[in-house]
């Protein structure tokens, strides 16, 4: 996969996108990310990227003439076409399903907002408006990074073990059943006996409990799109009922 990110912040992505596992998937050219600096694509001396807001209003916003000339140009920087993604505050909602889709794509540009916005034209040339949550940022980088890194591990061979982004939490629906590693009691606190009890089956059926257990109480809306037996939406409706 190649990526390429437009944003007046460069600098801002070198640690994050050179660290542990997305920074080892470049070195092995898992994939390829490139920078941009929108100011490159600017054509006066200041080197402008925003302007005040036509109808009044606080705050500046993003002009189009440079987003549109730096998008045609990256574009072009490669035979097949990119998707092209947003990140804006008021895009859609970022989630584990998109970011599969998104691992998919052979190329991806990511552009960042500054200020209060982008001007609304420039949108047309978005395949997607990207949100990482309902919260304000100061820009799109740090969102931009959030959705590099979540695309960039599901790309084949990026985690050591197939298996690793299969069970987590999200892809079904439910959070992730808690976790333990030696030592077996800590402070007083025992790891549950039944994980060093070797029965696989049990295993599973306590994790499983214990994944509707966890949603329940930290995530209750999901559990209405979640595939749940009669029996486990009787115990989750317990959880949450005692939990209150
Ligand atoms: N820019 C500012 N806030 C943002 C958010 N929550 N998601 C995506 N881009 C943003």
């Amino acid at each position: 996969m190649i990526i390429d990110v437009i944003t007046i912040l460069p600098d801002m992505f070198e640690g994050p996108l050179s660290a542990s596992v997305i920074g080892l998937a470049r070195e092995r050219n898992l994939v390829k990310i490139r920078l941009h600096d929108l100011r490159n694509h600017t054509d006066d001396r200041h080197r402008t990227t925003d302007d005040y807001p036509y109808g009044g209003g606080p705050g500046m916003v993003m002009k189009p003439e440079p987003i549109f000339r730096a998008v045609r140009t990256v574009q072009d920087l490669e035979p097949t076409r990119a998707t092209v993604i947003f990140m804006t505050p008021s895009g859609s909602r970022f989630t584990q399903k998109i970011a599969g889709r998104l691992s998919e794509a052979e190329r991806m540009i990511v552009i960042c907002g500054r200020y209060e916005g982008f001007d609304e034209r420039v949108l047309t040339l978005a395949d997607i408006e990207l949100s990482i949550g309902d919260y304000v940022l100061t820009g799109g980088e740090l969102p931009a990074m959030v959705v590099i890194d979540a695309v960039v591990r599901l790309l084949p061979e990026v985690l050591g073990h197939a298996d690793s982004t299969l069970e987590e939490s999200f892809s079904e629906g439910l959070l992730e059943y808690p976790q333990y590693t030696r030592p077996q009691v800590f402070e007083e606190m025992s790891v549950p006996d039944v994980l060093l009890s070797g029965d696989h089956a049990r295993i599973a059926r306590y994790r499983r409990e214990q994944a509707i257990a966890k949603t329940a109480l930290n995530r209750p809306e999901m559990l209405a799109t979640a595939e749940l037996t009669e029996a486990e939406r009787a115990l989750a409706a317990r959880i949450i009922e005692g939990g209150q």
